[in-house]
This record gives C-alpha cells, sequence and structure tokens, in this order.
C-alpha cells in the first residue's frame, strides 16, 4: 500500500467564517489575528483526531466507577510555530493544548531567491521519536520554509507520521514538495488556493500574514 499525504480541509462553518475575515483586505490587524487565533483554534481540534495519544481508565463519579479517557501525560506533544505568524495561529492552539512546549523558529523567506534561511531556532538536538509536533505555519506557498522547517525536525529524531501542519492557506508547489518528500505527513488547514504570484505570495490568498498581524 502507498502511503500518501493527507491535506484535510474541515468542513466547518466556523472555519469559513474566520476564513473569509481573515482574507478580507479591508480587516484590521487586530481582528486579522483574532480571525489567525480562531481558526488556530478549530483546525487543532480537527488535527487532534487519531493523533493525540490517550489513555483509557476507570475513575469513580460521586455515584459509581466509570470509564474515562485521558490525554496521557507520558507522550510529549509540543508546538512549533514558525515566526512572525506562525505566533497569532499558536494563540489559538495554546488554550486546547496548554501543556504542550513551544518550540519557536524564525524563519525569513529572501524575496529575491524565495529561499528560507532560520534565524531563531529553539529546537532541541534530539527529539524522541514518539513526539507529536503540531507545525503552526499560516501560508504553505512556494514551500521553501516548510520544507526546511521539516528537514529541521526530522533531523532532529522527528517521525513525520506524529507531524500535524496547521495552515491558514495552502497552495500546490508547497504541498507537492512535502508529499514527495514525507508521504506520511498529515496538513489541516482553512483552505487550498491554486496559484502563486511572480513573487511567490498565494492568488487569492490573504496577502502578507505576518504584515497583517502585526500591522508592519
Ligand atoms: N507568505 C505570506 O504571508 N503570504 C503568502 O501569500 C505567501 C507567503
Amino acid at each position: 500500500m502507498t502511503i500518501q499525504m493527507r491535506v484535510y480541509v474541515p468542513p466547518h462553518p466556523l472555519i469559513k467564517h474566520w476564513l473569509g475575515v481573515a482574507r478580507d483586505a479591508g480587516t484590521p490587524p487586530a481582528l486579522f489575528r483574532s480571525a489567525i487565533t480562531e481558526l488556530g483554534r478549530w483546525l487543532t481540534y480537527e488535527a487532534c483526531r487519531e493523533w493525540l495519544p490517550v489513555i483509557e481508565t476507570i475513575i469513580e463519579t460521586p455515584l459509581a466507577p466509570c470509564p474515562a479517557t485521558f490525554v496521557n501525560p507520558e507522550v510529549p506533544v509540543v508546538v512549533v510555530p514558525i515566526l512572525r505568524a506562525g505566533l497569532a495561529l499558536m494563540e489559538g492552539v495554546q488554550p486546547v493544548l496548554p501543556l504542550a512546549a513551544v518550540y519557536h523558529l524564525g524563519m525569513v523567506r529572501d524575496e529575491e531567491t524565495l529561499e528560507a534561511r532560520c534565524y531563531l531556532n529553539k529546537l532541541p538536538d534530539q527529539i524522541d521519536p514518539q513526539t507529536r509536533v503540531l507545525i503552526c505555519e499560516p501560508m504553505l506557498a512556494t514551500g521553501g520554509t516548510i520544507m526546511a522547517t521539516m528537514a529541521m525536525l526530522t533531523e532532529r529524531g522527528v517521525d513525520p507520521g506524529m507531524i500535524r501542519i496547521l495552515s491558514v492557506v495552502v497552495a500546490s508547489p508547497a504541498l507537492q514538495k512535502l508529499s514527495q518528500a514525507y508521504p506520511s505527513l498529515n496538513i489541516y488547514t482553512a483552505c487550498i488556493d491554486e496559484s502563486l504570484n511572480e513573487n511567490g505570495y498565494i492568488v487569492p490568498g490573504l496577502g502578507d500574514a505576518g504584515d497583517r498581524a502585526f500591522a508592519t
């Protein structure tokens, strides 16, 4: 059986609503940030299915013994926000996964070559292959930044099948690179857009997510 990378676009009215708010050029920065945060929250709920490890046990209610399921605290879960725009998505992840460690990665894209360069790396040297990793990267466009991020994670021991990428808008150049290199990867996004313009921006997309989130 061939494994194929999976891209989920949850058909949820709140995800559609917040995507519309984020796409609208008239949305001011504070509301844009809220929209990205809400998308982070709803996409995290979806991404946790069949990924977040649980334990089954028996507890006592005030009346009787009862089977119960809890998140397994022994299996590490980490969030990797890609600065800058990933911070707004991460704000939505943290209330859902409050115990997850956060490994910040600062990546900047050279606007001429479109190559990614890492300027901040808070990843440990080794990561347990059991670790569940949630990458927050709102825009998957040319794929340069996300491919560099995936390489940094997998060379430290992360199993690509344990990674979920949360994104707001994704485009085919990034998806093609990822699916060729990491067929066991899962992506959760609000939308797949078809094209990129000559500057590597997704069209229709939502513009520069970092600039819009931080009013720069
Ligand atoms: N990064 C962005 O912020 N927007 C795009 O459209 C592509 C990359």
